[in-house]
């Protein structure tokens, strides 16, 4: 039986690959760090499942990386695991240069001591972009923005370094942002669906944002599931750009969902700085043309079916909130 190690396993795209490689008969071991709280909801739907083993850990503890390396051996390795908030990197640098840049080389180092067969993937991020203008594609010269950013770089980097000098299995899923109903509430998207949904049924008066302007590409978090798949599995390890090539601002995001829901955004958005960024990413959109070619994906979510699931399902939730409420 094929097996694969993932970390981040309790986040969003770590949630996603675990489905995929369970559906495609994958021993799943994954990586979750020690907390007081339950981080493992994502996980529910699935938790009963044989083949999904859950190990403690933390990517910035490379004796728990290593040993889980050397007893597991996977085919596989992916790496999820990061302090993933762009502007909460602002408050906590030192940490998330560890979390979401040196824990890369944990990995990488664990690989190459107990298991250089093991194939290696991280997840890399288009925030490396920065104030470079899109189209953004692999050749695309970087200008971080973020300590965020800058840790990603040095992950980036890392991988390639660990290919040219030990020739080992290692790519770069260069993701831009990745969405789905199962986001953490505090990104943008998830925030907005969250939200509006709630105003909708009485729960909520205001949404507080920061920057509107800003653009992105989303994509949903199943196909940048399925593009990594494609990637680890590919005979010969690179870097790849994962997007949509479609690119919409937080306002045009937040004007379709509240318009879906037959609201105006105007009257409900207040704009509040704490959200707003000390050196903000104005516009990000991927170019994929190199993985649709080399590695023939395509998403399989259009940004209105990804804005829909997202609604549907904060829906949901906040009906059964409401029912909760009204039964007190
Ligand atoms: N989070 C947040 N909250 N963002 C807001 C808000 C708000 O209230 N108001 C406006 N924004 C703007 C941000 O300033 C940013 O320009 C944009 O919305 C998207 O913010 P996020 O959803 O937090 O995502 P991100 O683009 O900063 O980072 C995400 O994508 C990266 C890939 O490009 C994260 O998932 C990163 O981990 C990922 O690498």
């Amino acid at each position: 039986m094929n097996t694969v190690f993932i970390t981040g396993v309790t986040g969003q795209v770590g949630s996603y690959l675990v489905d995929l490689f369970l559906s495609k008969g994958y021993m799943v071991y994954g990586l979750k760090r020690r907390s007081s709280s339950l981080n493992t909801e994502r996980l529910n739907h699935t938790f009963s499942n044989q083949n999904l083993k859950l190990e403690y850990g933390d990517v910035t503890d490379y004796s728990s990386i290593a040993n889980l390396v050397a007893n597991i051996k996977p085919d596989l390795f992916v790496n999820c695991a990061a302090q993933s908030h762009v502007r909460v990197s602002f408050d906590i640098p030192c940490y998330t240069f560890d979390a979401s840049g040196a824990s890369v080389i944990n990995c990488l180092e664990a690989i190459r001591t107990h298991s250089p067969s093991t194939r290696f993937i991280t997840m890399s991020s288009s925030e490396m972009f920065g104030s470079t203008p899109p189209p953004q594609n692999e050749q695309t010269p970087f200008h971080p923005r973020s300590i965020y950013a800058v840790a990603k770089l040095a992950g980036y980097y890392a991988v390639i370094n660990y290919r040219e000098a030990y020739n080992m299995h290692c790519s770069n899923a260069i993701c831009f942002n990745t969405e789905s109903p199962r986001r953490g509430e505090t990104f943008v998207t998830r925030k907005i669906t969250r939200a509006a949904t709630r105003i909708k049924l009485g729960l909520q008066d205001k949404l507080y944002l920061g920057n509107m302007d800003a653009r992105r590409d989303w994509s949903h978090a199943y196909d940048t599931s399925e593009a990594i798949f494609r990637i680890i599995n590919a005979s010969t390890p690179d870097d790849y750009v994962i997007g949509s090539g479609e690119m919409h601002s937080v306002k045009e995001f937040a004007e379709l969902v509240f318009s879906k829901l037959g609201m105006d955004y105007k009257d409900y958005i207040e704009t509040d700085p704490h959200y707003y960024r000390a050196s903000e990413v104005d516009a990000l959109c991927s170019n994929p043309t190199k993985i649709k070619t080399n590695l023939g994906w395509s998403p399989k979510y259009s940004y209105e079916q990804l804005v829909d699931e997202m609604i549907a399902s904060d829906m949901e939730l906040a009906k059964r909130e409401k029912l909760i409420k009204d039964h007190k």
